[in-house]
């Protein structure tokens, strides 16, 4: 039985949103990681201040959790303006953009998150209001239709997806910062939970944070869940602090892997080991294999899987690593028939 299967899930499930909000660091500062992509953004925004412009359009994906509202709500704190969040499904109409382009403010920050998800018509109205700061808007229907042209003020897109695979070429082209969000290490990850357990109230012992942070998929929003959770424990059978013990015996009964992985992970990597020999096998025979999407494993589940060690990337398709092997307690030459029947 699976305690809580959104446990270690990195996307957002029920209640995360209000953690999320009550936790996301505020300015460049408070961001812990991802040391490259900061650096560059605060030249990109401190340049956009001096100047006194708005901040080139902005792209960021990555997999669920590793902080691309947070940046982007950064973003906006930084340059001191406004931040206008809405979503790709959500901008059902062309009148739906049209209604909040015309409402912002000089240089403020619109955050299109899922913007992968933006329909066609949508998409279209954006292209001139992105690049021009304008807007063509049709009035009246039939042979008295004609084309508006609205001025907008200069603002910021930024775009967030976990599926930067699915935008279009002209969308992706009209970005002028694309940025890629990894998953963070575990010193990453522990200056984060002590942070956290700070705000949230939560005491650890020492040690803990370090012990915790090895289960979090290299992901803070799930960091932030198992910390709550373990607050729990603590509470109620322990003295309120999260010892080492309490630690290990929560996190065995929420049945949290020991190397952070979940449940499609490790589909994943036995389905290459037990059917495929540990590969290489394509991606599209895997994807079939494992009943998901190929863009999905792609782009959510195979870079945790390879910054792990767990998966390789080779010409002929995808490869399990000795590691993978020792984690499903198998060996290369030990597979039998039965094991590969097994599978499913
Ligand atoms: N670099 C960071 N430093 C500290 N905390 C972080 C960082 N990145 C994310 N977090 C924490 O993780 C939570 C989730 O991050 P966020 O909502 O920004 O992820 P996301 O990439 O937008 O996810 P999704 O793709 O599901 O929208 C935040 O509320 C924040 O508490
Ligand atoms: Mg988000």
């Amino acid at each position: 039985m699976t305690f809580d299967p959104r446990l270690t899930a990195p996307e957002p499930a029920p209640g995360d949103n209000e953690l999320d909000r009550s936790l996301r660091p505020q300015r460049f500062d408070e961001f812990v990681g991802q040391d490259k992509m900061k650096a560059n953004l605060e030249v990109f925004v401190a340049a956009a201040r001096q100047r006194g412009e708005a901040l080139d359009h902005t792209l960021f994906y990555g997999p669920p959790g590793l902080g691309k509202t947070t940046i982007s709500g950064i973003i906006a704190a930084e340059m001191g303006v406004h931040m206008i969040s809405t979503s790709g499904p959500v901008l059902e109409k062309a009148a739906d953009l049209a209604g909040i382009l015309t409402n912002l403010e000089a240089n403020d920050v619109l955050f299109i998150d899922e913007i992968h998800r933006l329909n066609k018509v949508v998409e279209e109205y954006l292209y001139p209001a992105m690049e021009d700061f304008r807007l063509d808007i049709v009035i009246d229907r039939g042979p008295a239709a004609r084309s508006v042209q609205l001025h907008l003020p200069p603002f910021t897109l930024v775009g967030a997806t976990t599926r930067a695979g699915l935008l279009t070429a002209p969308l992706r082209a009209r970005f002028g910062i694309t940025t890629r969000f990894d998953y963070y290490n575990a010193d990453e990850i522990t200056i984060i939970i002590k942070r956290n357990s700070g705000k949230l109230d939560v005491k650890l012992a020492d040690g803990s944070a370090e012990l915790i942070a090895k289960r979090c998929r290299g992901t803070p929003r799930i960091a932030n869940r198992l910390l709550r959770r373990l607050r729990d424990f603590a509470e109620v059978e322990g003295s309120g602090v999260v010892t080492h013990e309490i630690a290990e015996d929560a996190l065995r009964r929420l049945e949290i892997d020991e190397h952070g992985l979940d449940d499609m992970d490790k589909r994943i990597l036995t389905a290459i080991v037990k059917k495929y020999h540990g590969g290489p096998v394509g991606m599209s025979t895997l994807a079939v294999t494992i009943g998901e999407d190929a863009g999905t494993l792609e782009e959510l589940y195979e870079p945790y899987l390879i910054q792990q060690g767990y998966l390789e990337r080779t010409p002929r398709g995808r490869a399990a690593t000795s590691a993978a092997f020792e984690l499903l307690g198998l060996s290369r030459k030990g597979l039998s028939n039965r094991d590969q029947e097994s599978l499913f």
